[in-house]
């Protein structure tokens, strides 16, 4: 048998969201720099658009041993893709991409040619178990990757202790009125945490909602997988973080993830530094950044709801109001397919909140290079719906923020934004004098104390990825881990891997 060894080549499958692609498509970068071989399976749809909207291509093809290989996800072209239809997402890709996911794995763990050695490691987004299970089945390492933070994933693994406790589903009248109830099941969170906070899929008076069981695989898969990788850092979540390792004992937390990309870029002398790093799905419109430059500093409410969020009209309305009878200037983020009116109305309404916004000197765009925006000296406070990877660049850039969560992980992040790390002010109701009150409150009285709080965790996230930070140390420590499979020996007359 004629045998070499053979090199790590490890293959990332993200959930086809922004959210989820954007911040593996960073862990990618960083091993990529740590010269892994890496297959990136993007969504075609994904895919498609990541090419005509970024320059991804071209930042990647610094690196011989990266690629880009596509999956279908099932849904037409014209599918929303949003928030509202997660589940059919979900089904999607479990229904079509998971035959073609196994059938291209076999192949590739059997057969690979020139430069690409077979797969010796999965890192797989934990939304997809159906691709965790393929990876078992052929005895490939797999660890799992979430793109939600630490605090959520601990609810998902409390939940067959809230349901004995009776906490789940929720009892009493009329539900609606007692979502302030505290929650006491969840350890590590007493006192603070509510029904409110809990994440949106745990809102159902039903027992037996399909989603439990999802939640249930999910948690059985990150125990079983070799590790766990959350884009958070120590010393954001550290108590949960002791909670959790007691079911996930190698857990790798590695984040900011957009900020190690960053640094990196801003770090080392062989990359181009005029080449921008955008992960965007969207076509992002660089006028804000000129719009900014010409902005006092810390004047302006930058508000965004990210890649999912769709809201109605008259939400809009609210945050439209709000925002003007607060007197402060604005840049939001307003997705063409993100308001819920139909059709030929919806185009010219939203002509008009642009114009609207332009005559009071605002701006309102499509889609805007976020992380970049929120690093601008004329941010005054980040208006968001609590999306773990705003919630991260929030906190890096040391913007406080003002919460009105959606759906999913939101909630919780919000709670633990403004009761647990004190760096921003939820919003408790969507009405216009809420909004002007609260934007006028962050940006005015309790500013200083605000930017004091965030400032301090800034700076923490900066030491954790830094040389010898948490972050740093664990990415080491799992580029080690994906090294070490490279024990596994190749037979090249077999082409399988032995041992
Ligand atoms: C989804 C879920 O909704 C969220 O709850 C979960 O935490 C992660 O997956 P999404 O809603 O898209 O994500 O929000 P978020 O996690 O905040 O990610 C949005 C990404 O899009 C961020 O990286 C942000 O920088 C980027 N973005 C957003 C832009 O680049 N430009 C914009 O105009 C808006």
């Amino acid at each position: 048998m004629e045998q070499t060894v053979a090199s790590p080549h490890v293959l990332l499958f993200p959930f086809p969201g922004q959210g989820n692609m954007n911040s593996m498509l960073n862990l990618a970068e960083f091993l990529c720099n740590a010269g892994l071989h890496i297959t990136f399976l993007n969504s075609n749809h994904n895919q498609q658009r990541l090419l005509r909207f970024t320059n991804a291509q071209e930042r990647f093809s610094r690196w011989p041993k990266f690629r880009f290989q596509t999956i279908p996800d099932g849904l037409p072209a014209d599918h929303p893709r949003s928030a509202a239809t997660f589940f059919e997402i979900l089904d999607s890709m479990k229904a079509t991409a998971k035959p073609l996911f196994r059938e291209m794995m076999i192949m590739a763990s059997r057969k690979e040619s020139g430069l690409w050695p077979p797969l010796s490691c999965f890192i797989i987004d934990g939304l997809m178990p159906f691709a965790i299970d393929v990876a078992e089945e052929l005895s490939i390492r797999v660890i799992v990757y979430r793109a939600i933070s630490a605090c959520c994933l601990w609810t998902f693994f409390c939940l067959p202790g809230l349901f004995a406790a009776a906490e789940l589903p929720f009892q009493g009248g009329d539900v609606e009125d007692d979502m302030d109830v505290t929650i006491k099941n969840v350890p590590g969170m007493q006192g603070f945490l509510r029904r409110r906070d809990l994440p949106s899929f745990f809102q159902t008076k039903d027992p037996t909602d399909p989603i439990f069981q999802q939640i249930g695989v999910e948690c059985q898969k990150m125990t079983q997988a070799y590790g766990l990788i959350i884009n958070t850092f120590e010393d954001l979540e550290s108590p949960v973080l002791t909670q959790f390792r007691s079911q996930v004992p190698n857990l790798y937390t590695v984040g900011p993830l957009h900020a190690l990309t960053l640094r990196r870029q801003h770090s080392s002398s062989s990359m181009t530094s005029n080449i921008a790093v955008s992960n965007s799905l969207w076509d992002e419109d660089r006028s804000c950044i000129t719009w900014l430059d010409s902005q006092p500093p810390k004047s302006v409410v930058y508000m965004s709801f990210g890649s999912l969020v769709v809201y109605d009209k008259d939400t809009l309305m609210e945050f439209w109001h709000g925002l003007v009878n607060s007197g402060k200037l604005f840049l939001w983020v307003v997705r063409q397919d993100s308001i819920n009116i139909s059709g030929g109305e919806g185009t010219s309404f939203l002509a008009e909140v642009v114009d609207g916004a332009k005559e009071r000197g605002s701006l309102v765009v499509g889609w805007a290079p976020q992380e970049e925006v929120l690093s601008h000296p004329a941010l005054g406070v980040f208006l968001t719906h609590s999306g773990w990877n705003s919630t991260m660049e929030g906190i890096y850039a040391g913007v406080p923020m003002i919460c009105w969560p959606f759906f999913a992980d939101q909630q919780i992040n919000s709670r633990f934004v403004s009761e647990v790390w004190k760096v921003g002010v939820a919003l408790d109701k969507c009405d216009r004098w809420t909004i002007e009150r609260v934007v006028k409150d962050v940006m005015e009285q309790k500013r200083e104390v605000l930017v004091e709080s965030i400032d301090g965790l800034a700076k923490l996230a900066r030491r954790c990825i830094s040389e010898g930070g948490s972050s740093r140390s664990n990415l080491d420590r799992l580029i080690q881990d994906l090294r070490s499979v490279r024990e596994s020996v190749y037979d090249t007359s077999t082409s399988t891997l032995v041992g």
